[in-house]
């Protein structure tokens, strides 16, 4: 079978959750690679509906096994309770193994995170506040505590006395805040530690295990490409990549295991949190899109930034991750529209752009340059069969793959699972 890994192509909420849920069918693992509860992933399926934070979406199908990875960050509480939820709608959880390498958020990094944002004032990264920043960064500076420590209480007191000896001092002289109590800290991720033990491993031989038995292997990204610290509109960026790449790093493979690379783009663009963003629509084509397509965001609620598809940026993202197919979602929601914009190239005062430019205060400068193709009547949420779409629609998606230089292979209509569509086989 294969190593796959999915990827979000844009600025997050593409839709890798849906894409993954379809996809776990046949899998026999699913392991997350990146990110933290920063991610809001929405599945909507037999079982009900669901916002998955740091479960991978594989976890419906009870012969996959669902691996969070070290390359993600665990916020032990917001993981027992999305646990907890699965268990109460019905969902085996006991094919679930967390990675004993995987760093935890600590309640001083969600501090830290709200505290860094405040002081950033109106130049806020507008983070989810979910500590996700602060954890990698204790991480690359050897500060950080792991899930495997909990399992052993002695020396996960010692390393908590240190660090923490560290972050009070800042809490209480750099934000004048009150310090933590080492005490309190080491009671409650004990009593984590100890919901958590069944769950976690060294998940290297169950990985390298399913690939020797030629296993469906899919590596679930978080965020998008344009979120990465390096690729990204950095600084308005997360803190791990969301990239192909960063499937090997994050469950520790090889890259030369990885076979397919899917491209999760929407049908337009959208974007939470600050930073440029070239196709924004700020007038009431943008408030439409927003509306029918509910764009909230599924971790935080606030409302999402929304635009015509910026080809540019695809281009980009598919360079830096080498697609060797896409899915495009929420192709419905251009329903009843009588045009469709693509945005192709940027224009620079006098120039034209057709690459993203690596420096923000060159892309807040980038005008986007259209091409407009019509749109049709819709409604197609109800077809099953890409024949059967509206040749206006076939249209668009036969423009993307042209400006991408890549197949679309699968195409959602819908939130539910009946309602993602198989253009092309797929592995
Ligand atoms: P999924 O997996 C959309 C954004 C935040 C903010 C920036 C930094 O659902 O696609 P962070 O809390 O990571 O330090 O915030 O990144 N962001 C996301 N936007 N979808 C996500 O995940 C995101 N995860 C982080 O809004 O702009
Ligand atoms: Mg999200």
């Amino acid at each position: 079978m294969a190593v796959v890994v999915i990827v979000g192509g844009q600025w997050g909420d593409e839709g890798k959750g849906k894409v993954v849920d379809f996809l776990a069918e046949k899998a026999d693992m699913v392991a997350r690679f990146s990110g933290g509860d920063n991610a809001g992933h929405t599945v909507i399926n037999p079982y009900g509906e669901f916002r998955l934070h740091l479960v991978p979406a594989g976890i419906f199908r009870a012969h996959t096994t669902c691996i969070v990875g070290n390359g993600v960050v665990v916020n032990p509480p917001v993981l027992l309770e999305e646990i907890n939820n699965l268990q109460e709608h019905g969902v085996d959880t006991s094919h679930l193994f967390i990675s004993d390498r995987a760093h935890l958020i600590m309640p001083y990094h969600i501090l830290l995170d709200g505290l860094e944002e405040e002081r950033r004032g109106g130049k806020a990264l507008g983070t989810t506040r979910r500590g996700i920043g602060p954890a990698f960064s204790d991480k690359i500076a050897r500060m950080g505590i792991r899930t495997g420590d909990l399992l052993n209480k002695d020396a996960f007191r010692n390393r908590l006395s240190s660090i923490l000896e560290f972050k009070n001092a800042v809490l209480c002289k750099v934000y004048g805040k009150s310090p933590l109590s080492v005490d309190e800290v080491f009671e409650q991720y004990c009593h984590y530690g100890d919901k958590l033990r069944p769950f976690v491993r060294d998940i290297g031989p169950i990985i390298r295990e399913a690939i020797r038995n030629n296993g469906l292997i899919l590596l679930e990204g978080a965020q998008g490409t344009l979120l990465d610290p390096d690729f990204g509109t950095y600084p308005y960026v997360t803190s791990s990549s969301p990239l192909a790449g960063g499937g090997s790093l994050g469950v520790g493979i090889s890259p030369r295991e990885i076979n397919h690379i899917v491209g999760v783009f929407k049908a337009y663009i959208t974007r939470v949190g600050s930073g440029p963003m070239p196709t924004e629509l700020k007038d009431e084509v943008g408030e439409l899109i927003r509306r029918k397509a509910n764009e909230y965001g599924a971790t935080t609620g606030r409302p999402r930034r929304c635009g015509w598809f910026d080809a540019v940026a695809a281009r980009f993202s598919g360079e830096v991750n080498g697609f060797t197919e896409l899915a495009l979602t929420h192709l419905d929601t251009f329903d009843g529209f009588p045009s469709i914009k693509i945005c192709t190239a940027y224009r620079l005062d006098n120039e034209i752009l057709d690459s993203f430019p690596g420096d923000i205060a060159v892309l807040e400068k980038c005008q986007p340059i259209y091409e407009e193709l019509s749109g049709w009547q819709g409604p197609i949420d109800g077809i099953r069969d890409f024949a059967q779409f509206p040749s206006e629609a076939r249209r668009y998606l036969a423009r993307l793959e042209e400006l991408l230089c890549c197949p679309i292979n699968l195409v959602s209509v819908g939130s539910r699972r009946e309602q993602m569509i198989k253009v092309r086989p797929t592995f």
